[in-house]
């Protein structure tokens, strides 16, 4: 299935009740648990690899590249309606090779630029990228991190309504991801998350929201997210999570078999098939919590 856009798959998102998942994959074993959830769960998804956790030198040196052909190989082979992000790419010239390598939406994390910074990369970036018929996510805001201590809000802050409407008019982003109590990477209890926060800046902003942290984004918080513009929740931790707990379960069971059984091998024996069924399981049951599935034939609704 060819890709489709990222702001068209938004907007029935939008106008259907429902929110789309961005699920964040690292490798190809990854990107196949998301895919197949989708098509289990009859979903439209957003599939895509992210910036910020990887090696700058190795996303510099053919990363990019390898992973929008990653990706492109199995958007072409979907059997639901997909886009394809380069998400939190950390410089200008990784989203450029990005779009290069057929991402057709990306998103430049400028979350901690200077304000005249963000503004005028992101206004180049979209300049670039509508040119190619590529989606533009922009953030304004800045997320918390968990880290092994607690939360690290020391940068942090929320996203304020009038200032995320000039940035979205100065910079025509087509997607705008706002800080509004949400927190990157927290496993151990829900974020603190602040919906009147969210319905002001929805009453200031046209563009499609997008929820950064989906791990740790209370359950509860996610209709009334989707009702106040939210159209896209971009979920990374707890898919490792699973996938880690799944991989280690089949690890601890698999004394005395052959090494290429266990390893690399895409049989039911491989300690990384193990973990990408865990991962779809997870990603199943957050297409349902967004409420996704079954609109893969968005097109003909
Ligand atoms: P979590 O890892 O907290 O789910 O956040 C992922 C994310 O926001 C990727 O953009």
């Amino acid at each position: 299935m060819p890709l489709h856009s990222m702001l068209d798959m938004m907007r029935h998102a939008q106008q259907n009740g429902y929110g789309l998942g961005y699920f964040e994959a690292w490798d190809t074993y990854s990107m196949e648990a998301v895919l197949e959830a989708a098509e289990e769960e009859n979903s439209p998804v957003i599939l895509g690899f992210g910036g910020m956790m990887l090696d700058t030198k190795w996303l510099d040196e053919g990363g990019v590249a390898l992973m929008g052909a990653i990706g492109g190989h199995y958007a072409r082979k979907s059997r639901v309606p997909v886009s394809l992000i380069l998400n939190e790419a950390q410089t200008m010239e990784q989203v450029v090779q990005g779009i290069e390598a057929g991402f057709n939406t990306v998103m430049l994390d400028t979350s901690a630029w200077e304000w005249d910074d963000a503004v005028e990369a992101v206004a180049k970036l979209v300049r670039i990228a509508h040119a190619k018929g590529v989606v533009v996510e922009a953030e304004l805001g800045r997320l918390p991190d968990a880290t092994a201590d607690g939360i690290d809000d020391s940068t942090a802050f929320l996203t304020d309504p009038d200032t995320a409407a000039q940035f979205v008019a100065l910079t025509g982003a087509d997607c705008l991801a706002v800080s509004i109590g949400n927190v990157h990477l927290l496993t151990s209890h829900y974020a603190p998350v602040d919906s009147a926060h969210l319905e002001a800046i929805h009453s200031r902003v046209s563009v499609p929201l997008v929820i950064h942290g989906g791990t740790s984004f209370p359950p509860e918080a996610i209709p009334h997210a989707i009702a106040h513009g939210v159209a896209k929740f971009n979920v990374g931790t707890t898919l490792k999570k699973a996938f880690q707990e799944g991989a280690q379960t089949a690890i601890s069971g698999s004394q005395g078999m052959s090494v290429h059984d266990l390893l690399g091998s895409h049989k039911s024996t491989d300690w990384c098939i193990a973990g990408k069924l865990a991962m779809k399981e997870r990603v199943r049951a957050l297409i349902r919590l967004y409420g996704s599935g079954g609109h893969a034939s968005y097109r003909k609704e």
